[in-house]
């Protein structure tokens, strides 16, 4: 018996079932056990200040912004947005000191600034932060990394070069939830990983990303040419500026907003670094707004044999319109019981029908002696729940005390730009699996499509 799963039947408190045979059974017993205090992410000294600059301060970008402020030590100094009631917001929200632009480049010129988030669309991500790069500045940019496959390499070789910290916002790997996950995978809790699933169940307009869009937007208040700058010339549309995620010049569809969490997880979770074939099938069923991009989408992912992991498959779907509505997880599957992953939570399931682990019995079953006699046998709690302490701030606050850790230990982060483009490619494969109607084949490892 390993060390690990050793450890693992200890934490379950069943270290005895593994030495010797007690006359009790407590299958059936639904346990709960809190997560160890996390020590891995002690941030050690705070003492040096991070000057951040926001560049895109809609939701996720404030949001970021929020949370990177509630670290120590760090400070807003300049925002840049190219809607006029964002930066608006954004110096009544951090004051009349901090410097707006509706130009990124202004920010990414100032000296005074360590650090910038990039919260824009997608289609913005690989361009600010190859400059960003270029300009000394650390990079926290949000998922996915990049709007095409083809932008991958150009970001890694940018940040390779750079001897800068660069995080993408996958933040829900960096919780408690996926490393309690990863932890009990490794140590053989639900035996070997065969499969995994995950969805995205949502049904309302701003869920289906129908947002308000402001009474003033306007070629006035919004520099629209700048937004479509590196994408197709249009004449201005307040739609395709505030509900992006519609149209694929700027966003990425389902695959790219929310898939590529879930592809996050697993690779953190699994230690994998991607599928090798990729194929996707949906449609639009209900949003008919003008989007192009479908609205319930299904999408099918075989994981080779790798030294991390056996094969695996990965089934993925995202609905719009599902009366199910409100709902995400993760699960986990293997030939001996599954785990659901949430960031806070993990409930795992073992099968009481699998063969025992127990020395007694293996002993037992090599002298001919039947173990399955009607003795009762020790059986692991058949679902421990494990639930993060009361308190917990959340992945994303680990997210940003990794990245700040990073930069102020010249340290490394979890989820840099190569990890970051492995799990963003097989979610926009998905897209050219969609429109082209066929399977993509892909190399995880060299990161790049094969051409069938
Ligand atoms: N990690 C997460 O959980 C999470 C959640 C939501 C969104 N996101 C990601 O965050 C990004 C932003 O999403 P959102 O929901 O906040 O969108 P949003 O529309 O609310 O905000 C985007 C902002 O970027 C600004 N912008 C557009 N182009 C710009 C440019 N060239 N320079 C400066 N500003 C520009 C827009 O004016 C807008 O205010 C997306 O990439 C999205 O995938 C991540």
């Amino acid at each position: 018996m390993g060390n690990n799963r050793r450890l693992f039947l200890k934490n379950l408190g069943l270290a005895a079932a593994a030495t010797a045979v007690m006359p009790s059974a407590f299958s059936k017993e639904v346990k709960k056990a809190d997560f160890l205090k996390r020590t891995s992410l002690d941030l050690g000294s705070n003492d040096t200040l991070i000057r951040l600059a926001l560049i895109g301060a809609g939701g996720m970008g404030v949001a970021d912004a929020k949370t990177a402020l509630s670290h120590e030590n760090v400070e807003m100094i300049a925002v840049c947005d190219l809607y006029s009631g964002r930066l608006d917001d954004a110096k009544s929200r951090w004051g009349g000191q901090v410097f707006v632009t509706k130009n990124y480049k202004d920010i990414l010129n100032r000296d005074d600034v360590d650090a910038v988030i990039i919260g824009t669309p997608d289609h913005w991500h690989k361009q600010i932060s190859i400059d960003a790069l270029k300009a000394g500045k650390h990079v926290y940019c949000e998922k996915p990394m990049v709007h095409s496959v083809e932008e991958g390499k150009d970001v890694i070789n940018a940040w390779k070069g750079s001897g800068k910290i660069f995080m993408v916002g996958s933040q829900g790997l960096s919780s408690l939830g996926n490393e309690k996950a990863k932890e009990l995978l490794e140590a053989g809790a639900i035996g070997e990983i065969n499969y995994a699933e995950g969805f995205w169940a949502r049904n309302s307009p701003e869920g289906a990303w129908q947002y308000t869009i402001p009474e003033d937007a306007s070629p006035e208040t919004v520099d629209w040419n700048r937004y479509i700058a590196n994408t197709t010339k249009r004449p201005f549309d307040a739609m395709r500026f505030f509900r992006w995620r519609n149209y694929q010049d700027y966003g990425t569809g389902m695959a790219g907003d929310l898939f590529v969490h879930l592809f996050s997880s697993l690779h953190f979770i699994t230690n994998s670094l991607g599928p090798n074939k990729v194929s996707a099938t949906g449609g639009l069923r209900y949003w008919k707004d003008g989007r192009e991009v479908p609205d319930v989408l299904l999408g099918m992912f075989d994981y080779p044999k790798t030294v991390q992991h056996p094969p695996f498959n990965l089934s993925l779907r995202c609905n719009f319109v599902d009366g199910t509505s409100g709902s995400t997880y993760l699960k986990i599957v293997g030939s001996k019981g599954s785990m659901d992953v949430k960031w806070d939570e993990v409930v795992l399931k073992r099968n009481a029908n699998v063969a025992s682990d127990d020395p007694f019995f293996a002993e037992k079953a090599k002298e001919g002696v039947n173990s399955q006699t009607d003795r009762k046998q020790i059986i692991a709690p058949l679902e421990t729940v494990y639930t993060a302490q009361e308190g917990y701030k959340g992945a994303h606050y680990d997210h940003f005390a990794n990245f700040f850790n990073a930069i102020r230990t010249n340290g490394t982060v979890v989820e840099n730009p190569v990890f970051g483009f492995r799990a963003a490619a097989p979610a926009l494969l998905c897209n050219d699996s969609y429109y082209q109607n066929k399977f993509i084949n892909w190399d995880p490892v060299n990161m790049k499509i094969v051409k069938s």
